[in-house]
């Protein structure tokens, strides 16, 4: 279904995140028919450059990341006329105006897209407000970091909050638009069979992987000043955690689905100093080799030494009727031995088995969803070995991977978040106060750190991160699920 007209303005129009997935995601939906006329595609950056030098980048990132058979000549031809360009300043405020005529009266719908760095949120925000650029009909959008702190984050959401509604405002966390993500919700919420099961009296733990292979890639300054617990746990597991363990929203309305995931944040059980050693761990890797080759460990990759953390693993308890006693055991890392995201929810053992000893291992019941790559879901169950052997069990999974299901193309995040934003509709953007409720969960553990409660432990880029994250899960007596 198209959506209304409207003028989408990337601030960081030439940046990497604009080239990587804003220009592609916007051009698939060209390519779907999702545009109405007029809509306008605006870059504003500090460089001067002519419309036709940006549409010459457009057309440059869209080649390179998008599949070939999904470039339709007359459909790019048709984007890259939507695009212009405008060379603003966000510290002196130089450009605003010639923005401002760029765009001129129009009422449509109006989305300023921040992929810059949150150092420039403040200024640009400022900036828009002060030359009457944001109309009743506007959102800003921004990405993460939203902050380093509870204090930061705070600050950068009240220096936007200033000049826009909460309801205008937009915090993407990309992991929201995956499709596996909101699959979850349809799991949950659509079906009778697992709800009645979705607590304290049936679930063992729950388990939560987001593997990397990758290393630091091109934003060392970032990456190296914000660590694993900052880049990954803050917002994409923590947005994992509250989908899986949120009670049922009375309707996808973006409000009704953020206070529950909010109920969840504020019941997360606090782990100061004493607690950090047994309830996290951190990792860096060291030289190893990962997706077939030899690869260099973060401190000579980085070329400064640093204490910066590329692996974090965490036993997150959740105080609440549903989950008491039921702990969520968060990983993830970066060179790590295979690219997998997915969250394992570990049933309660049979309580009591009538096959002798012969028959072989009763495993849980795992309910296994995973979000990339192959995304799907598998229910494991036990059967009986086929055959005349006699009884004995065996586990095998009941296996739906959506890529077998459903043909076509899977859209990226982004294409889904960006219409969202056109749209209006909230549901898979964080509010003000869910990010300032993780932050405040994170703080005290980064605060333990810093206080040296936890060192930082070295693994072999490759492996599964240091030793003592298995350790951390088989104290409790149990084991990390096997991603292959
Ligand atoms: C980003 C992090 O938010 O998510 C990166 O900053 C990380 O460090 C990335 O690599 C992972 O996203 P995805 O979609 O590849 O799982």
């Amino acid at each position: 279904i198209p959506v209304d007209p409207f003028d989408f303005i990337v601030f960081g129009g030439t940046g990497d995140l604009a080239e990587r997935k804003l220009l592609p995601s916007l051009y698939h939906r060209q390519r779907d028919h999702q545009f109405s006329e007029p809509t306008r595609i605006i870059g504003a950056s500090r460089s001067k450059m002519t419309d036709k030098e940006f549409q010459d980048f457009a057309r440059k990132a869209i080649k390179e990341h998008v599949k070939e058979e999904y470039i339709d000549d007359t459909e790019l031809k048709t984007f890259l006329a939507r695009l212009s360009y405008v060379a603003v300043d966000a510290v002196s405020g130089d450009g605003f105006e010639d923005l401002k005529k760029a765009i001129g009266d129009s009422k449509a719908i109006r989305a300023f897209y921040l992929a810059v760095s949150p150092s420039l949120f403040g200024s640009i925000a400022d900036n828009l407000k002060g030359h009457k650029l944001v109309t009743p009909e506007s959102r800003i959008v921004v990405e993460k970091p939203i902050g380093r702190d509870l204090a930061s984050a705070k600050a950068l959401n009240k220096l936007i909050g200033d000049d826009f509604e909460e309801h205008q405002i937009f915090r993407i966390d990309h992991y929201l638009g995956k499709e596996t993500v909101q699959n979850l919700m349809a799991l949950r919420f659509a079906n009778a069979l697992y709800e009645p099961l979705w607590n304290s009296a049936h679930i063992d733990h729950v388990q939560i992987t987001v593997a990397e292979t990758v290393g630091l890639e091109d934003r060392v300054t970032y990456y190296n000043n914000a660590g694993a617990l900052r880049d990954m746990v803050q917002n994409h597991m923590l947005q994992l955690l509250c989908l899986v363990a949120m009670e049922a929203p009375s309707s996808m309305e973006a409000n009704a689905l953020r206070d529950e995931k909010l109920k969840v944040l504020n019941s997360l059980k606090r782990i100061n100093g004493n607690e950090a050693p047994k309830h996290t761990v951190r990792g860096q890797y060291r030289a190893g080799a990962s997706a077939g080759g030899p690869v260099k460990g973060y401190v000579e990759e980085l070329g400064a030494e640093s204490n910066t953390e590329t692996f974090v693993a965490i036993k997150a308890e959740i105080a609440n009727w549903r989950w008491a006693g039921v702990p969520f055991y968060l990983r993830t890392g970066k060179r790590l031995a295979t690219r997998v995201s997915e969250i394992v929810i570990e049933f309660k053992p049979i309580p009591h088995s009538i096959f002798g000893e012969n028959a072989g291992s009763i495993f849980n019941n795992q309910l296994v969803i995973r979000l990339q790559p192959d995304e799907g879901v598998k229910q494991f169950i036990m059967i009986k070995d086929p055959g005349p052997g006699g009884m004995r069990l065996r586990q095998i999974p009941l296996d739906m991977s959506f890529a077998q299901s459903f043909t076509g193309r899977a859209p990226d995040a982004y294409e889904r978040l960006i219409m969202d934003v056109i749209r209006g509709n909230q549901s898979l953007f964080m509010r003000r106060d869910e990010v300032e409720a993780a932050w405040n969960w994170i703080d005290p553990i980064q605060h333990a750190w810093e206080e040296g409660r936890q060192d930082v432990q070295g693994y072999t880029a490759g492996t599964w991160g240091p030793s003592s994250s298995i350790a951390l899960i088989e104290r409790d007596g149990r084991t990390w699920h096997e991603s292959n």
